[in-house]
Order: structure tokens, then C-alpha cells, then sequence
């Protein structure tokens, strides 16, 4: 199976150029990086990968450069369109580390990038692969980060922008984001599984160039936030972390994040047995890979019906699902599926610690707390969560689970007369 832990290197096509290559995770037919606009497989339609010869080891990363292009030397362009992204925190949270019961557990803020979100580090490789390919148009579905993040690196590139969004369903911040930076946006009748087949119906009548994580590129991008958990733990704790928490949507993260482990293991940097176990997280309105994970099976169920408060997680057909499945399976990971209610409490207990996230990141911890609960995380374990979203990005959410303003009259000793209430 091509996309197990496998110490073994990958031997470069006639078709790799600079030794790098696209290759399918099912049929294994390979493709020049750049030489056309392609998201999958023309044989059979499976996803695609970039594939490297030479993989780099973390003493081969630049210890002068910050953020996502540090990594360059795992990436498949020198360098992207960027806003400075990456770098983010991995805070520490004694508290719930207490609480929860383990021996570390730190918390990867992706809501500390430029437009709030983890899809900064894609967009950044993304973006700059398009105007590679010398594309005019760049498109995407989404829940509202991907549309933030396009309009913003899209902007920056200079180049024009199409979102489509599931009407009513996308958080305030991230329309507001996606407007300011020019984004021409369309409201889809329809939630986002359908403005995902819109948007690759366009892109295949080639009106548009496609940077939602079915694009290869996007996910290179996106690796880099492994390497910076797997860095900062051997700083920290001289030791890899043994679990990593992540919420799932279309599982673009834990397919990248597998993939980061891969290279790793096949550069001779990791041992196998030390890849960190990958862990999903799902709202239960919007479950089909915890089903997948649940019932053993190969492929996913598309739920047509989902819902959840977490919106950018509302999402029935993960689209990395053949690259994510085994991720979680061959790390010995798990999925599990959490109520709205569990992760407003999730999101109330990182604010407490002076985190603050959207709702879809708070899956993260809530998927923890109840593993934990169920005992299939040991107290001895070493965990980090990821926080994909900035709390601003839905102001309404943190409101309703945040505490009511009190109006108080313009004098001090009203004021002081409120208090005491
Ligand atoms: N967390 C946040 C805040 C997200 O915006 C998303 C995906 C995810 C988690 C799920 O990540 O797809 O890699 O499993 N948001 C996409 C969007 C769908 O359109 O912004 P995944």
C-alpha cells in the first residue's frame, strides 16, 4: 500500500522534475509537478501526492528562516506567495493539563496566522503553484477559513478570486474576510458539499483553478504544522509527541500531517514506532469518517444531512478520506465524535486559559477530554491539540458561550452598586 509507514524511498519517474513529481495514491501513475493544471488522477481518478527523491531531515531545515517556508526543503516550490505564515504557538495549558489528567498536553494555535487559520500554509504553496501554472482564476468551496485565506493570499498574488459558500452557514468573520479582500463571493443554495462539486465542476471545465485540499500543492503547505509540533516537542521534552488531536473535516490536516510523518520515517528521521498517533475529531451532526473509523470500513459514506454549531467542520463527504483513513489507522489512532455542547464547553475551558478559538478547533480538546474519560488515552501520554480557527472568526459563537454585557448607568457609584449584584 502506497501510503504506509514505510521506511523504504520512493524511486523517481522519468517524468520527476528536480526530483519531484505527482503521483496517484491508487494507481501509482505519475505526473510532471507543473506541467498541467490536474487535482487527480487522469487514469482513475484517485488523489494525487507530491512525491520527492531526496527527503529532508530536520537538520537540513533552514535555522535562519521562520514559519512555513523554513521548511522549504520539504516543499515543492523554493518559495510562495506570503504573508508571513506559520510559526505558530504550541501554548501550554497547565490547567487542563491537570484536569485531563496527562503527562504534557499543549496546544497548536493555527488561529495565529495571518487570516486566523491554519489554510494560510496552504494557500501560501497553493497560490504560488497557480500562478506557476500561469492560471487567471482561483476558486474554492467553502466553510469560510479556505474563502479567508484565498481572497487574502489571492489579493496578495494579484490575482482575481471565487468563493462559493453555503448560504447562511459561514461564520461573520470569515465573509467579512473574504469581502474586504476582494473575493467575488457566491452564496450557494446548498451546504458544502455541494458548492465542493459546483467548484470541481468548474474546474474541470477549466473556469477556474482549484484550491480546496483536494489540490495536492494545498496539503505540502499544510505539513508544516507536524514539523513544527514534532520539532517543538524534541526541544521541549527531548521526545516526539505520542498523540496528535485534530478536528476533521474534509481531513486535509490529517491527511498532511501523515504525510509529514512519512517523509520523516523515510528520511531516516523518525522511527516508525515513534510516529505520533493521529487523532480525529468530529462534530456528531457531521461524522462520516468517525463512522468509517468506527465500522472498519475502506471508504466513507457522503452524508447528505449534516449539522453542527461548529460550522466549519459542517461537512458530510471528506474529500482526503483515502489519504486520511489510513493515516489514523496505521499511527493506531482513532476518531471520535463530539456534541455542540461538549465543544462550546471545550471552547469556554481554552478561553479559560486565555485561548481563544472557534468552535470547529474546541472539537480538538472536547474529542480529548471524552477519550481520555473512556481511558483510550493514557495519563502518560504526550498530547498536542490543534486549534485550527481564531475565536474571532465567529464572533456570534463566542458570544453565545461567553458571559452576557451587563448595562451598568455613567456613574461610578452605579457602577459599584452593579458590582455588588
Ligand atoms: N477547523 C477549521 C477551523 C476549519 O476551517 C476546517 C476546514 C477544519 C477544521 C477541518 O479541516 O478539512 O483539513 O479536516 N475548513 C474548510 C473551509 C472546509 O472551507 O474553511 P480539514
Amino acid at each position: 500500500m502506497s501510503l504506509s509507514l514505510s521506511s523504504e524511498r520512493p524511486t523517481p519517474p522519468a517524468v520527476a522534475v528536480d526530483g519531484a513529481w505527482l503521483e496517484c495514491i491508487d494507481c501509482a501513475d505519475s505526473y510532471a509537478p507543473f506541467e498541467a493544471v490536474r487535482y487527480t488522477c487522469d487514469a482513475c481518478d484517485g488523489l494525487l501526492e507530491v512525491r520527492y527523491a531526496d527527503l529532508p531531515t530536520f537538520d537540513d531545515f533552514d535555522s535562519d528562516a521562520t514559519g512555513v517556508w523554513r521548511y522549504a526543503d520539504a516543499l515543492p516550490l523554493e518559495s510562495g506567495v506570503s504573508i508571513q505564515e506559520g510559526a505558530t504557538p504550541l501554548y501550554e495549558v497547565p490547567r487542563l493539563e491537570d484536569e485531563l489528567g496527562l503527562e504534557a498536553l499543549r496546544i497548536k494555535h493555527e488561529g495565529m496566522n495571518p487570516t486566523g487559520s491554519f489554510k494560510d500554509r496552504g494557500m501560501t504553496v497553493g497560490v504560488a503553484v497557480a500562478r506557476e501554472l500561469g492560471v487567471s482564476r482561483l476558486a474554492c468551496a467553502s466553510t469560510g477559513n479556505t474563502s479567508a485565506a484565498l481572497a487574502a493570499y489571492g489579493s496578495r498574488a494579484g490575482m482575481e478570486t471565487l468563493v462559493l459558500l453555503p448560504a447562511g452557514k459561514v461564520a461573520a468573520g470569515k465573509v467579512a474576510q473574504a469581502s474586504l479582500h476582494g473575493a467575488r463571493i457566491l452564496e450557494v443554495d446548498g451546504n458544502f458539499d455541494a458548492c465542493l462539486d459546483v467548484v470541481q465542476e468548474l474546474a474541470a471545465r477549466g473556469e477556474a483553478y482549484l484550491l480546496n485540499s483536494l489540490n495536492p500543492f494545498r496539503l505540502e503547505g499544510q505539513k508544516t504544522i507536524g514539523l513544527e509540533i514534532l520539532e517543538a516537542f524534541r526541544e521541549d521534552y527531548d521526545a516526539w509527541p505520542d498523540r496528535i488531536v485534530l478536528p476533521v473535516g474534509n481531513a486535509g490536516n490529517t491527511a498532511a500531517l501523515y504525510k509529514a510523518f512519512r517523509e520523516l520515517v523515510q528520511a531516516g528521521d523518525l522511527d516508525r514506532e515513534d510516529v505520533p498517533t493521529l487523532t480525529g475529531v468530529q462534530a456528531e451532526g457531521a461524522a462520516p469518517m468517525v463512522e468509517a473509523i468506527e465500522n472498519g470500513a475502506d471508504e466513507v459514506r457522503r452524508w447528505a444531512d449534516v449539522e453542527t454549531r461548529a460550522t466549519a467542520i459542517r461537512i458530510g463527504n471528506p474529500v482526503n478520506a483515502p489519504k486520511a483513513l489510513p493515516g489514523i489507522r496505521e499511527t493506531g489512532g482513532t476518531a471520535v465524535a463530539v456534541s455542540d455542547a461538549e465543544i462550546t464547553a471545550a471552547q469556554r475551558d481554552l478561553a479559560g486559559e486565555g485561548i481563544g478559538v472557534e468552535p470547529a478547533s474546541a472539537a480538538s480538546i472536547a474529542g480529548l477530554r471524552k477519550l481520555r474519560e473512556v481511558g483510550a488515552v493514557d495519563a502518560d501520554e504526550r498530547v498536542a491539540c490543534l486549534t485550527t480557527g481564531h475565536l474571532l472568526k465567529d464572533p456570534d459563537a463566542a458570544a453565545a458561550a461567553g458571559a452576557e454585557p451587563e448595562p451598568v448607568p455613567a456613574d461610578t457609584d452605579g457602577v459599584l452598586e452593579a458590582l455588588t449584584e
